[in-house]
């Protein structure tokens, strides 16, 4: 495969940067397609601990080529602090992008209070205003954002309106010259990087370049296939890349699926294998389990293969990389849910409303654990064997081959069983 998806088949946090950063090391270009700063992506090599939320993985390796593509929100301030203090690297941003400005992340936390008891429990950094303003057609893109003219022609329009809301419930209004001042010195650094990245993609493309399409969040968060409302506001399935990219859908070659040894989630919404007792707390601390982008303590439950074979449906997994096996180590047990009971029948689906799946009820199969510490592992025959059986019997319940498995953070804790580059 030549152009490869990198695709959260859970609720976000999989160790899609690291997948990336590992399949990078071999590829050309790599793309971020979906969402914003709410991402936060972690890449370990040499040491050294890399924390990314805007940019793609790629963008540590002076060799790749790196785009953020026409689907992604950009908040510009939160860029410029990301590129900073890097060097040596290669960047696009695509001018169809839309970007997200301070009062974006103000709406967003003024949306979660006002639902009180029902807030999803977002990252508060304006992604879903700012995919809001997008599909209201009241967005600014990039093209017109580092355009002075255009940019303030935006801001006499939009700003009035907003400042209405702030003003009913009490709060400051927007301070559109300040604004405008503050936001030039972003425009002017981004401006030489902005261009039309479709343009770009379809002529690596032409040139057979190995391409990474990474994706933020999981498919369980996306917009339409998650569990709705607890989502975010983008598509994060293989199935968005050409919309978001701007090429043609039969040129995404395949998926690879990262998935947890086990399940996590950060916000709000239901998540039948949650685990609210010891070991659930031990799985956090080993996993160090808490938010790259906002610090909270991530949910935890066993892997779910409902959600895996969901994920493989509508969005379209080729092969699995199974990330943080280390982390079970130490487990005697490991449970895996294979269907789930609602009203005393076994369903093997995700229901629609939100309120029938609060009351689905995991059902369990139970698999040995391996009390080893698997860290040094350095392929799949090395693993003890109860190991080797817990991915086989992943692979078997959710149908999908596994290319890759981890045992650590580490770029160097990375283990290919297939080469997807073949
Ligand atoms: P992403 O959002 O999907 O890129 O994932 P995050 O970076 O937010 O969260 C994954 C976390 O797991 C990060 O802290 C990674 O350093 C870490 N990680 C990734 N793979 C492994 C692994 O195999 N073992 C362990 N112990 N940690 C891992
Ligand atoms: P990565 O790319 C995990 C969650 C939030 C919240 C919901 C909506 O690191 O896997 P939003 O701010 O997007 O409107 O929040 O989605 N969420 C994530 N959870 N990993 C992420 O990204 C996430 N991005 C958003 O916690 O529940
Ligand atoms: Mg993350």
């Amino acid at each position: 495969m030549k152009r490869i998806v990198v695709v959260g088949t859970q609720w976000g946090d999989e160790g899609k940067g690291k997948i990336t950063d590992y399949l990078a090391q071999k590829a050309d270009v790599v793309v971020r397609y979906q969402g914003g700063n709410n991402a936060g992506h972690t890449v370990i090599f040499n040491g050294e601990k890399h924390s990314l939320h805007l940019l793609p993985s790629g963008i540590l390796n002076p060799q790749n080529v790196n785009i953020m593509a026409n689907g992604m929100v950009i908040n510009p301030s939160a860029l410029f602090d990301e590129l900073t203090h890097l060097k040596n690297y290669q960047l696009f941003i695509s001018d169809r992008a839309h970007v997200t400005l301070p009062f974006h992340l103000r709406i967003d936390q003024l949306q979660e209070t006002k639902k009180g008891e029902r807030k999803i429990g977002t990252t508060h950094k304006g992604i879903g205003p700012t995919y809001t303003d997008k599909a209201a057609r009241l967005g600014l893109r990039v093209a017109e954002f580092i355009n002075p003219e255009r940019f303030k022609a935006y801001l006499n329009r939009v700003v009035p309106e907003k400042n209405i809301e702030f003003e009913a419930f009490g709060l400051p209004l927007i301070d559109q010259d300040e604004l405008f001042v503050a936001y030039q010195t972003y425009a002017k650094f981004m401006k030489p990087l902005v261009t039309d990245t479709s343009i770009l993609l379809n002529q690596f493309i032409d040139q057979g370049k190995l391409i990474l399409f990474e994706g933020a969040q999981g498919v369980l968060l996306c917009l339409d296939h998650g569990t709705y409302p607890y989502v975010t506001s983008s598509s994060p399935t293989a199935a968005s890349v050409p919309l978001n990219c701007g090429i043609a859908p039969w040129l995404v070659e395949g998926a690879i699926g990262v998935t947890k040894a086990y399940t996590t989630r950060v916000g709000e919404g239901p998540f039948p294998s949650e685990m609210n007792d010891e070991l659930g707390q031990e799985i956090r601390i080993k996993g160090n389990e808490f938010g790259t982008t906002t610090g909270r303590p991530r949910r935890i439950g066993w892997l779910d293969t409902v959600i895996l074979r969901h994920t493989k449906r509508v969005s379209g997994i080729s092969y699995l990389a199974v990330t943080l096996l280390d982390v079970l180590d130490d487990i005697a047990e490991i449970n895996i849910v294979t269907k789930y009971l609602l009203d005393d029948k076994e369903i093997d689906y995700i229901p629609a409303d939100v309120e029938t799946f609060k009351q689905c009820k995991p059902i369990y199969m139970t698999v040995p654990g391996w009390h080893e510490d698997i860290t040094n592992v350095k392929s799949f025959g090395e693993l003890p064997k109860a190991a080797q059986a817990y991915l086989h019997e992943i692979e078997r319940l959710v149908g999908v081959k596994i290319a890759i498995f981890s045992v650590g953070p580490d770029r160097k804790q990375t283990i290919d069983v297939i080469n997807l580059y073949q």
